[in-house]
């Protein structure tokens, strides 16, 4: 839990509901929260899926790992605080972008369960979706791509607390989608999770159909 800081401060609510602006804009916000190890796959099916939503005319964006540690999170480390810290700032600012009706997508390892479920809480609290997508691939396969050379860093010690050689991954007991990408190929998992989004009607099946 986050210490509140500020005092003498006052939510001023605007003049639309979350519903009244999913009406006027024809789209409902939602958070899909990608977890894995470095190199799954997050980044490359997150972009792949908003290209598509996109296409389809469904306002999506993507809130990316490194991206974020450039700007809003610069001053975070990998310690598991500054780790829970990243992951908590990057929950409250995609749940801003769904609740502006967007479909937010956040690709972080986000190793930690707790860190995750404090994500998805702080949706479930306000009433908007959160979709765990476990980018899941095993360790010797992710090593093998290593599209950054960190694993090659990680192991010969140049990079401290690297997630799956030295800091522990813990894998989504319960994820809503789970896809393995050393099975499915990056256009196979955006369709997973495009029909995810349609049968729980998060989506509409018109709209994403008739532009693919
Ligand atoms: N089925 C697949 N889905 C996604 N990526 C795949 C797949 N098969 C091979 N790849 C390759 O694996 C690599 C995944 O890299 P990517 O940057 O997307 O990983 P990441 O999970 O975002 O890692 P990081 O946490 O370091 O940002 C890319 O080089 C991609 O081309
Ligand atoms: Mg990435």
């Amino acid at each position: 839990m986050t210490l509140q800081t500020a005092t003498n401060i006052t939510w001023h609510a605007g003049a639309f509901t979350r519903q009244e602006r999913e009406q006027i804009l024809g789209q409902k916000g939602l958070t899909i929260w990608f977890t894995g190890l470095s190199a799954s796959g997050k980044s490359t099916i997150a972009t792949a899926l908003e290209q598509s939503l996109l296409h389809a005319g469904v306002n999506a964006y993507r809130l990316d790992g490194d991206n974020i540690r450039f700007g809003l999170n610069k001053n975070l480390g990998f310690g598991s605080a500054d780790r829970a810290e990243n992951i908590r700032r990057i929950a409250e600012v995609a749940k801003l972008f769904a609740d502006s009706t967007a479909i937010a997508l956040t690709a972080f390892i986000s190793p930690y369960v707790a860190d995750r479920d404090a994500a998805r809480q702080l949706h479930v609290e306000a009433g908007i979706p959160f979709i765990e997508v476990f980018v899941d691939a095993p360790l010797d396969v992710v090593e093998s791509r290593d599209p950054k050379g960190l694993y090659k860093k990680a192991k010969a010690g140049e990079i401290k607390e690297f997630t799956g050689i030295s800091a522990p991954y813990e894998a989504p007991p319960k994820p809503e989608v789970h896809i393995r990408t050393d099975q499915v190929d990056v256009d196979g998992a955006v369709k997973v999770i495009l029909s995810y989004l349609i049968e729980q009607g998060h989506l509409d099946a018109f709209k994403v159909q008739a532009k693919q």
